[in-house]
């Protein structure tokens, strides 16, 4: 690396928001396959959830963090690690930014049918997401394959943000019965889309009302993929870092300490890379 302040293209950063803890199921996945990168997690806890706010509050949010990454890390790249900041707000990350690789997360429909047998296929994601044109493109483009019990799952990324488990528990039971009976016969769900990325994090929790056999599909490995492929075509690369992450929040960092402690897979890594979290005003 060159002396600090003059750091080459694939020496930068790559920058992950969520509105909260729920990118770190994103991270995790980038982490493994990327384990030179260096990355800069930022979660917009002040503003969380985003999934029952208006479309120009997300927006706005999004923006406001994308120039910040940029400006005051020089990220090389932008994961957008939340469905509902994608849903609501790439378009105009993307153009706003059109140099800098951006990925997003949206709910898996199409593994979903490539997987599914029953051709029934439960998606749990938030309202902001379900409601969003960008959804409904992809499920009118899926319907002739599949049936989707599409459930809005108001206050459950809220309740696993504030590790709120009797709420947890209660939402999960709810949710999972609004999409319908779970099982491997006609008619039933064999698959669960999880199209908020906090929802990894609570899949034991879902298992215990869908069963054992329903498979759980979410996006970090192909997020992760997909980023390695735009860095690899923009020749950025980091072929020897040492894979820090640097963790930021809008609030009181306490939740995305204890948050990263818990779910952050460190394994990937010596765990002194990963820094405390630090308050940032943006
Ligand atoms: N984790 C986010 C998502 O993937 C947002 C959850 C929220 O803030 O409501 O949709």
């Amino acid at each position: 690396m060159t002396p600090a302040g003059h750091l080459t293209n694939a020496d930068r950063p790559i920058g992950v928001f969520d509105s909260g803890v729920g990118g770190l199921s994103v991270l995790n996945a980038l982490r493994e396959e990327l384990p030179h990168e260096r990355f800069v997690y930022f979660a917009d806890t002040a503003h969380a959830p985003y999934g029952e706010r208006g479309d120009a509050y997300v927006g706005e949010r999004s923006g406001t963090i994308a120039r910040y990454l940029l400006e005051t890390h020089r990220i090389k790249a932008l994961v957008v690690a939340c469905n509902t900041a994608t849903a609501a707000a790439i378009h105009r990350v993307r153009a706003d930014h059109p140099m800098l690789p951006v990925i997003g997360v949206e709910p898996a429909l199409k593994p979903a049918v490539a997987l599914s047998r029953t051709g029934h296929i439960a998606v749990m994601a938030t309202r902001v997401t379900v409601e969003s044109r960008k959804f409904e493109t992809l499920r009118a483009s899926l319907a002739a394959q599949a049936s989707f019990h599409i459930v809005p799952c108001d206050g459950l990324a809220g309740a696993i943000e504030r590790s709120d488990l009797p709420a947890i528990a209660s939402l999960c039971q709810k949710y999972t019965a609004d999409a319908g009976v779970y099982g491997s016969d006609a008619g039933q769900i064999d698959t669960l889309v999880l199209g908020c990325t906090h929802y990894p994090f609570i899949a034991d929790e879902l298992r215990r009302h869908t069963g054992e056999t329903v498979r759980f599909i979410d996006t970090g490995l192909p997020v992760a993929q997909q980023t390695r492929r735009l860095l690899g075509q923009a020749g950025q690369l980091a072929l020897e870092g040492d894979g820090a992450v640097l963790l930021l929040s809008s609030a009181a960092p306490e939740s995305l300490d204890a948050a990263a402690s818990r779910w952050l897979a460190l394994s990937a890594g010596p765990a002194s890379l990963a820094r405390t979290a630090i308050a940032a005003t943006v």
